[in-house]
């Protein structure tokens, strides 16, 4: 639906030079203030979901913007969200994964007991930039032995080729610059 595309478009803003000089950052802070828009993304990811996949077990967001979006979609479709989180943050056993950034270096985590051996997953995050982030989430995912079912972020950075490492994983975006 283009008038729900069109709104979700008007609700990103552009900030030259943040957090470093040469990054042009997309901001989704306007989306979450407003409830049509915000309602329109969850609808559009909702409709993704129904129209491509028959069976999903969860939702599994990444910190901290994908945990902004996931619990509404996966409400929305009546099954359960899972946490990636930044290392140190989740109690209990653990497993972790190293990955660069656009703009520095971090290590994801999830619950050992989070997924459980062959559910079908979908990731969801606010954006796609290089794709180490998702790529990390996969590798977590395939340490725990669920199948990702795929990749889904409002917004896709295309010049930065994150869709070349995730080639593997098929990638819904809502908006592309
Ligand atoms: C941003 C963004 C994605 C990731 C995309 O998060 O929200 O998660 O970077 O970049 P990539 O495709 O190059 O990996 P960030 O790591 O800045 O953390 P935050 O969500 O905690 O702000
Ligand atoms: N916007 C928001 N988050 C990001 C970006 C961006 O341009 N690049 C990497 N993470």
């Amino acid at each position: 639906s283009v008038s729900k595309l069109q709104l979700v478009h008007r609700h990103i803003r552009a900030f030259p030079d943040f957090p470093k000089k040469g990054i042009l950052f997309r901001d989704i802070c306007p989306i979450l203030k407003d409830p049509a828009a915000l309602t329109a993304v969850i609808d559009l990811f909702e409709e993704h979901v129904r129209n491509n996949h028959q069976q999903v077990d969860l939702i599994v967001g990444l910190d901290a913007r994908g945990f902004l979006f996931g619990p509404l979609l996966s409400q929305r479709l009546g099954i359960g969200f899972v946490l990636i989180r930044k290392k140190g943050k989740l109690p209990g056993a653990t497993v972790s994964v190293s990955y660069d950034l656009e703009y520095g270096k971090a290590e994801a985590e999830v619950q050992e007991d989070a997924v459980a051996a062959g559910q079908k997953v979908l990731l969801i995050d606010d954006l796609l930039a290089t794709g180490g982030t998702l790529y990390a989430a996969c590798e977590l995912m395939k340490k725990l032995q669920a199948e990702v079912l795929g990749c889904m972020v409002v917004i896709e950075l295309k010049e930065l080729n994150g869709i070349d490492k995730l080639k593997l994983h098929n990638v819904f975006s809502l908006v592309q610059y």
